[in-house]
């Protein structure tokens, strides 16, 4: 018999620092009114020199801790979704589990870009109801201004730096609160080179040559992200309403993944879900990858856009291709 989950608290970080559109106009050709009409972006955070990703990570899982009543000792399971480690091993996992003392976790990290987090979300659930772990952090986080090229216009204005997490816990009394009612997860490996990090990695390692022509910073073919972003997230939450046998009409809240204003409000006109009833902070924090559902999900939470009973439709995409969707009944 599989046992009930449920999401018992919810966490998030995000650095001091802010950059303005027009801290950008004054070190990159672009202006507040291109990036604000074109996504919806006003700001977003910046980590300090010595903040990794594991600090924000570790910030943001100490606040979910926090908001769920258990310590440290009482996780089983650390997955961290990010596409920016602090190095490419150990996982990032690992040193939030040493920061935060979680000694008796298993860690490790899921690369699915910016549906990392629901990718976390879909293997802890796996794991605590089939009984093997009883208290799940799962944390999107990462420092993308550690991989931007600040010289590109074309990507440098998206990105922010946060994290965000929520526990996962075995839900013995099956209180029928807070619990995953379905889940979508999806990939398509023949678009890899339209959204990535070229340099870097075993495929390409860093020289002194490549990194002047900055290979290990972002790189995006931003129209053809668009296109597949509208359809991918609005097939996979049409897809995951569908093996709830729910419909448009029962969702109280959309939470989608927050790249751009316009690829959202493209989704919720399709499928006629209200501005009311979506979740938007991209205009404070740009795109923060795998950890923007994470912290538009601790926003909604702690200022009670969501309330108990709501149904939560989540929905993400990223590179890989990868596609993500889960339904909450909060
Ligand atoms: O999180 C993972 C998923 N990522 C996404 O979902 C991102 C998907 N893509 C997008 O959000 C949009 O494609 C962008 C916001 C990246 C770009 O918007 P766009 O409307 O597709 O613009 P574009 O790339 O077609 O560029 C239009 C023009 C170009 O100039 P020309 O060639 O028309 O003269 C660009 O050079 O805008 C120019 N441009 C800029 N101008 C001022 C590009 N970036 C900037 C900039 N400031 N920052």
């Amino acid at each position: 018999m599989s046992i009930g989950v449920k999401i018992s608290g919810t966490g998030s970080y995000l650095p001091d620092k802010i950059l303005t559109n027009e801290d950008l106009e004054k070190f990159v050709d672009t202006s507040d009114e291109w990036i604000t009409t074109r996504t919806g972006i006003k700001e977003r955070r910046i980590a300090s020199d010595t903040q990794s990703t594991s600090d924000l990570a570790s910030a943001a899982a100490i606040d979910a801790m926090s908001d769920a009543g258990i310590k440290s000792e009482d996780v089983d399971l650390i997955i961290v979704a990010t596409i920016s480690p602090d190095a490419f091993f150990p996982s990032t996992a690992c040193y939030v589990q040493k920061n935060i003392g979680a000694i008796n976790a298993l860690c490790f990290d899921v690369s699915a870009a910016c549906s990392g987090f629901l990718y976390a979300m879909q293997i802890a659930e796996n794991f605590i109801s089939s009984g093997q772990r009883k208290h799940a952090l799962i944390i999107g986080a990462e420092k993308l201004s550690s991989m931007v090229d600040w010289e590109d216009r074309n990507t440098c204005v998206l990105f922010g730096d946060g994290a965000g997490a929520a526990i996962l816990s075995a839900d013995e009394e099956n209180g029928n609160r807070r619990q995953i009612l379905s889940s979508v997860l999806g990939s398509d490996g023949r678009q890899t080179d339209i959204l990535h990090v070229p340099g870097g990695g075993s495929a390409c390692p860093i020289t002194p040559e490549n990194a002047d022509q900055k290979l290990n910073a972002i790189r995006m073919q931003g129209r053809e992200v668009y296109k597949y972003a509208v359809n991918a997230m609005r097939k996979a939450a049409e897809n995951v309403l569908d093996k709830s046998g729910m419909n448009v009409e029962d969702v109280n809240k959309l939470i989608p993944h927050q790249a751009n204003l316009r690829i959202i409000e493209a989704i919720t006109d399709r499928m006629g879900i209200s501005s009311e009833n979506t979740f938007v902070n991209l205009d404070k924090y740009g795109n923060t990858s795998a950890a923007a559902v994470a912290i538009a999900l601790d926003e909604a939470n702690k200022s009670q856009a969501i309330k108990d009973g709501d149904i939560v439709l989540l929905v993400a995409f990223g590179a890989g291709l990868t596609w993500a969707s889960c339904l909450i009944k909060w």
